[in-house]
C-alpha cells in the first residue's frame, strides 16, 4: 500500500505540554478538518487523549469538545489549549503546520474561507 498524503511525523514542538500515546501529528488533523467542515464549526472527540484534535481545530477556527476519561490526559489537553491562547503562540504554530506550499498558505486560505456560516446556517 502507498501513503495517499504523504505529511512528516510528529515533531517534538508538538509536543511541548507532555505527550500522549497515540498523539498524531497536527498536519494530518489540521487537513482533515479543513476538508470537512466550515468555519466555526463544532467538531465533538468523546475519546481526546491529549486533544491534539482540538487545538487543530482551534488553530483552524474551529470549535472542539472533547472528553477523557484520564486526569492525566485532560491537564495535558488544557495546557495545550492555554498554550494556543497566546496569538503568538498559535500564530508560530500556524507557520510550523507541514502539508503546505509555504509558511504563508494556511494563514491566506484561513483568511479568505467566509467568515459566518455558522451563524448563516442555524439562522440566526
Ligand atoms: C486512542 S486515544 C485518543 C486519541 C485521540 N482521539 C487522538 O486522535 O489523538 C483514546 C483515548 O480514549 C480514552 N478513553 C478510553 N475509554 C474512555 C471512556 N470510556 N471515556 C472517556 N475516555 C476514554 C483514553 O484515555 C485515551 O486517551
Amino acid at each position: 500500500m502507498k501513503d495517499v498524503w504523504k505529511l512528516p511525523a510528529i515533531a517534538p514542538w508538538e509536543k511541548s505540554c507532555d505527550k500522549h500515546p497515540t498523539q498524531k501529528p497536527l498536519s494530518v488533523l489540521t487537513r482533515l478538518i479543513l476538508a470537512s467542515t466550515k468555519p466555526d464549526a463544532w467538531i465533538l472527540d468523546p475519546f481526546s487523549g491529549s486533544s491534539t484534535t482540538g487545538i487543530a481545530t482551534n488553530l483552524v477556527n474551529r470549535r472542539f469538545l472533547g472528553l477523557d476519561q484520564e486526569e492525566e490526559y485532560l491537564k495535558i489537553s488544557k495546557n495545550q489549549k492555554l498554550e494556543i491562547e497566546d496569538s503568538k503562540t498559535a500564530s508560530k504554530y500556524r507557520q510550523k503546520i507541514k502539508g503546505f506550499n509555504n509558511q504563508e498558505e494556511l494563514g491566506l486560505f484561513l483568511a479568505e474561507e467566509p467568515k459566518s456560516t455558522y451563524r448563516a446556517e442555524l439562522g440566526f
